[in-house]
Parts: C-alpha cells; structure tokens; sequence
C-alpha cells in the first residue's frame, strides 16, 4: 500500500485548507522558479524519464506528447489545454483535485506551459462541475495575487496567463479536438487525427492537450525526481495514480495508490471490501465505461495496470474508474444503459457512430425486454465491428467495447435469458 509521504494529492479528501497557503504549507509551489530555470529540455527529459502516462484514459506517454510541440516557434502562439471536461461515466478523480488541490494544478500549468513553449493555458472545466469550478477560479485568483501567474510568474522569468473555460454539458467535448473546436466557438466536434493539436491545434496553432490528473502530478516529480516516481507500479505502467471505485463495493471512494496495485487489495485497502463478499462478485469494469466488463472471478487477483488489463483480460485501465457489480446486477441492463449514453453523445458526424449506436442500443433493448432471438447476440457483435475502428474519433469504439465485453464475458447470461423469456419461465424486464 502506498505510504502517506509517497501520496502527491494531500488533500485530496479536502481535510486540509486548500488555499495557497495550505498548499505551501504541504510543500507546493516549492522552488518552482528554479524548475522552471533548468529549462525546457531538461524538464520533459525528465518527465519521459519519470514514464507518466497520460491520465485521461488514453496512456499516452506524456514527456513524448510534450516533446512532439515545435522547438522553434514559427510565429505561431503554443497553448496548453487541460482537459478538466471529466464525463467518462464511472470517473471522478479529476474532480477532487480541482476542489481539494487546485493549487497543484495550477502549478503544474504554468511548468507544463513553459516546457512547451505557452504563454497561455486554457483550462476547460465540465459543465457540471460548478464547485468545482468555483474552487478552481479562487485558486486562480490567488495565485495571480500572490505573482505565482501573470507577468515573471513565480519569479521564474516566464509570463504566463491561465484562463477557465466551462463546458456546457457535453461528454463528446472530453475528445480533444471536439474540446478544441468547443474552446474556439464552434460545435463540439471531433476532427480527424493527424493532424495531431500539436501541429495544428487552438486557433490552428501548436497545442498539447493534457488530462487535469497528468498535469497536476508533474511538480512534484520534477521535485521528487524521475526515479521516485518511476519507482512505483511496473516498467512501462509508472507512478501512483488516482482510482475511482464506485458501485458494489462497502465504502465507495477515490484513493492515490501505486500502479499496479492488486484488484484484490484496493478494494480490501480502501473500500472494505465487496458487497456480500468476494463470492458475492459479478463484473468490474476496470476503467471507466468505455472499457470492456471482465467476470468477477478473473478480477481477483488483476493487476490495476495499463498493460496487464489490456493484455491479460482484453480491457483496459482507462481512467482508472473502477465500477463493481455484485450478483444482484442485471448486466445486461447495465450495459444497456451505457449503450443508450453513447447514442445520446454521439456527435452524430460519421454514419457508422451516428446510425451505429442507435442499432446497438435498439439491439441491447430487445436482450434486455427478451424479445431477441439467439442469433441476435452474433448480429450484435457483427454490428460492434463494423462500429469499431470505424469512425472519426473514439466514442465509436468506445460504444463498441462494453457490449463486446458482455457478449465475450457473459454470453451464458444473455442466452439463459432469451431461453427463459421465451419459455416464459421470466417476466420481461423492461428498460427504463
Ligand atoms: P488517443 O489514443 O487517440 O490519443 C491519446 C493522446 O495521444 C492524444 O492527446 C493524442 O493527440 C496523442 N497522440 C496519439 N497518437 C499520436 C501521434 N501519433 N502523434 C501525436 N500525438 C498522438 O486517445 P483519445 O481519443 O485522446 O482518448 C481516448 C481515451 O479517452 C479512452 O481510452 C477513454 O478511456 C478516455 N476518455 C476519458 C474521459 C474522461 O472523462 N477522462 C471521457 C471519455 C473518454
Ligand atoms: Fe461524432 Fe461519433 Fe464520429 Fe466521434 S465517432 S466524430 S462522436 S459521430
């Protein structure tokens, strides 16, 4: 279990002050000038070094993402963007930070911006999240007063302004270029990759999109070092990470622990264990709803890492929102449930998301109220292929995943249900 002094987020469940003299007071904004000072080069050489993959779902390696910005500017402004536009269902990690800890965003803002070359950083909050929000903006306040942001900020000889934008409602605006277009005016909708933000991103200009967790844990390695922070997790899944495990589980909470850490210990650690026991287990969606559902028995002993949930249990880590179902669940419900979010947040630009979703969700239905017949659950799994891979940006496969995941995982419980329905051993269950 990872000890107190080794935890990045002290506040994170809001014990302390929050203000910037809470934060200085636990250590933040400490000789972020003189970080600053050691320049660019070496700052995402030391990020690399440190193995940060991104925390908005992806794992994106963050010191390389950094590097793909222009070393020599054309005449064109940088920008950093952090997306605090957290919707992925199931993730709210983000959250505290922002109304725990904003100053340690804050000033992972101003260093990430001077090692791309921003002068400016635009932070896009969730509609939603208006507390939040709130706390963000007192922060903000704050640290222009105090000339940790403006002109010199932080005496570091850097100018730097950081403005608050708030969503409006939106889940496709998570998707950095939807993000983008939404911050430029415009309808949130994704664009086609590449060009990649950091060729043509805001007002076509350089641009890195960073998730708020990425970005707010970047002083503190750069205090502590690279190898402390590698020194978590295995090779190639680096640090400590923020989970958020909600559902079946006795004490639903968000909790910063070492990667890697085993699913059976989390949720012993710090949630007081399953709902009616271990046996008592259904499914865990490991990463947020756009990761596949793994069965109950294989969770047990999982690594909470990127590269054993992908390789060894065809899901994902994503945004480390664990959601628990015990065998009271109706799955199939529950996965019905997320077709119907998609559908309803799909930008609806590329056919095979805008039609896709509709079918897929149409199908769910009928598996839910047992109007299917057998032969359905393949043409389910047809229609999630052609989805998959299909379509501008992710929330096509993101669509795709979880029904995949119930028909590769739990295939005998959607059957017993079509066989019980249509002998009329069960009373259709309606979806609501
Ligand atoms: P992605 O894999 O396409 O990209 C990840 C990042 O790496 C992006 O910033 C992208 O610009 C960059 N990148 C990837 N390949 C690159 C290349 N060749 N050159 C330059 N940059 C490159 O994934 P995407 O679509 O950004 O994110 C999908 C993930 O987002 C999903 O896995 C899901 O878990 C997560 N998600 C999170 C939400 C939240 O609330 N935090 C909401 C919805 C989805
Ligand atoms: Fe829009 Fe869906 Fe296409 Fe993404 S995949 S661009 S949400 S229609």
């Amino acid at each position: 279990m990872l000890k107190d002094q080794d935890r990045i987020f002290t506040n994170i469940y809001g014990m302390h002050e929050r203000t910037l003299a809470g934060a200085r007071a636990r250590g933040h904004w400490d000789g972020t000038a003189d970080i600053i000072k050691k320049g660019r080069d070496w700052i995402i050489d030391q990020m690399k070094a440190s193995g940060l993959r991104g925390r908005g779902g992806a794992g994106f390696p963050t010191g390389l993402k950094w590097s793909f910005m222009p070393k020599e500017s054309d005449g064109r402004p940088a920008y950093l963007v952090i997306n605090a536009d957290e919707s992925e269902p199931g993730t709210c990690k983000d959250r505290e930070i922002m109304r725990h800890d904003p100053h340690t965003l804050i000033e992972g803002a101003l260093i990430a911006s001077f090692a791309m070359q921003a002068h400016t950083c635009y932070i896009y909050i969730r509609g939603e999240y208006i507390r939040e929000r709130e706390a963000l903006q007192a922060a903000i306040d704050e640290a222009y007063d105090a000339g940790l942001l403006g002109k010199n900020a932080a005496k570091s000889g850097w100018d730097f302004d950081l403005f608050l934008h708030h969503g409006a409602g939106a889940y496709i605006c998570g998707e950095e270029t939807a993000l983008i277009e939404s911050l430029e005016g415009k309808k949130g909708m994704p664009r086609m990759k590449p060009p990649f933000p950091a060729g043509a991103g805001l007002y076509g200009c350089p641009t890195t999109v960073n998730n708020v967790e990425s970005i707010a844990v970047v002083p503190t390695i750069l205090r502590r070092g690279p190898e402390w922070f590698a020194g978590f997790g295995r090779p190639n899944n680096a640090g400590t990470k923020l989970f958020a495990i909600s559902g079946h589980v006795n004490n639903p909470c968000v909790v910063e622990e070492a990667m890697s850490i085993s699913f059976e210990e989390l949720i012993e650690k710090h949630c007081g264990g399953i709902r009616g026991g271990w046996d008592n287990l259904l499914a865990v969606i490991p990463g947020g709803s756009s990761v596949p559902c793994v069965r109950g028995e294989k969770m047990r002993d999982a690594i909470m890492d990127f590269d054993y949930l992908r390789g060894e249990l065809g899901s994902g880590l994503g945004t480390a929102a664990v959601i628990v179902m015990d065998k009271q669940t109706d799955i199939v419900k529950a996965i019905w449930r997320l077709s119907k979010f998609y559908k309803h947040e799909s930008c609806g630009q590329c056919t095979p998301c805008r039609e896709g979703t509709g079918w897929m969700m149409r199908v769910m239905e009928r598996l839910v109220k047992g109007e299917a017949n057998p032969e359905e659950i393949d043409m389910l799994w047809d229609v999630t292929k052609q989805v998959e891979g299909h379509t501008i940006c992710a929330l096509g496969d993101a669509a795709a995943w979880p029904i995949q995941g119930l028909i590769r995982n739990f295939r005998d419980v959607i059957e017993d249900r079509i066989k019980a329905q249509k002998t009329g051993r069960v009373s259709a269950v309606a979806a609501e």
